[in-house]
C-alpha cells in the first residue's frame, strides 16, 4: 500500500482485518468490479453491474426488494425520488424520459415532477454512456494539479470530444466538479471507482487495464446485463488498490 495515498477515504490499515463478506454481507445484486481495492471500502459497492441494459425492466425481481428497502427508509414516496433514480441508472445506464416516467407511477409522482429532479442533477445521465463512464474532476485542487492535461490524456486516447463514447462502447469521457477526495488530485472517478492522484502519463495505462478488465469479464462470462446479473450475486477477486493512478475507493453505493 502506497505512503501516498493510504486509499479509501483515507483508509490507515485499522479495518484491514474486515473481509469483504465482513463488510458487505453476501445478499447483492449484480457483481464488483474485477479489481476494486481493499475490501474495507466493499459497502461501497455492491451493486457494481458490468453491463447496463438499456431495454432491462426496472424494479424487478431483486430489484423491486431493493426498491422496496429504499421505500421502507422514507417517510414518504417522495422522499425516496433520489434513490429510486439512482438504481434505475444502476439497471439502465442512463435515466431516459421513459425511465422518469416508470419512476414517477412508482412514487406516485407526477412525470414533470420527476423529469424537474432528474434534469437538475448532472450524476443521473440523461444519454447512454460507455461501460466507463470516466469523470475527471477539474475543479480547484485538481485543476492547480495538472486536470486539465489529465483529461486532454483521457480525450487523445480515446479519441473521443467530451460526452462522446467510443466506437466500441467502452469509453465516455466527462468534466466533473469536485469529486470530494481533493487530497488526491488529479481525481478520475470510472463508473464507482475512484483513481486518485492520477497524472496524464497515466492514462494510458488506467485505459489499457480497464480494457482489460473488460476482456476478462468477457472471456470468463462475468459480464453480464443488470437482468441477467439481477439474484446471481458473482464475485470476482479481490485485489489491493492504493497507488498513483491506481483505483483507491469506489464511490456512493446506496443500499449497504
Ligand atoms: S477538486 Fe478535485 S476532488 Fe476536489
Amino acid at each position: 500500500m502506497s505512503v501516498k495515498n493510504p486509499g479509501w477515504a483515507g483508509e490507515t490499515g485499522e479495518f484491514s482485518h474486515l473481509t469483504e463478506a465482513d463488510v458487505r454481507g453476501t445478499d447483492f445484486v449484480g457483481e464488483r468490479p474485477v479489481e476494486g481495492g481493499h475490501p474495507g471500502g466493499a459497502c461501497s459497492y455492491p451493486y457494481h453491474l458490468a453491463d447496463k441494459d438499456p431495454e432491462a425492466p426496472l424494479f424487478e425481481g431483486p430489484y423491486r426488494e431493493r426498491l422496496d428497502k429504499i421505500l421502507s427508509r422514507y417517510p414518504n414516496k417522495q422522499a425516496a425520488l433520489l434513490p429510486a433514480l439512482s438504481l434505475a441508472q444502476e439497471i439502465r445506464g442512463y435515466v431516459s424520459p421513459e425511465a422518469m416516467a416508470e419512476v414517477a407511477k412508482e412514487l406516485d409522482l407526477s412525470p414533470a415532477y420527476v423529469r424537474g429532479v432528474a434534469t437538475f442533477y448532472t450524476m443521473y445521465n440523461k444519454a447512454p454512456v460507455g461501460r466507463y463512464l470516466v469523470q475527471v474532476c477539474t475543479n480547484v485542487c485538481c485543476n492547480v494539479c495538472g486536470a486539465d492535461e489529465v483529461m486532454e490524456a483521457f480525450l487523445d486516447a480515446t479519441g473521443t470530444a467530451q460526452g462522446e463514447t467510443t466506437e466500441d462502447g467502452l469509453f465516455t469521457v466527462v468534466e466533473a466538479e469536485c469529486l470530494g477526495a481533493c487530497g488526491f488530485p488529479t481525481v478520475v472517478q470510472i463508473n464507482e471507482r475512484y483513481f486518485e492522484n492520477v497524472e496524464a502519463e497515466s492514462v494510458p495505462s488506467i485505459l489499457e487495464r480497464l480494457r482489460e478488465e473488460a476482456a476478462v469479464a468477457a472471456s470468463s462470462g462475468a459480464r453480464a446485463t443488470a437482468a441477467e446479473a439481477a439474484g446471481q450475486g458473482r464475485e470476482a477477486p479481490v485485489a489491493a488498490g492504493g497507488s498513483s493512478g491506481e483505483p483507491t475507493s469506489d464511490a456512493d453505493g446506496e443500499e449497504a
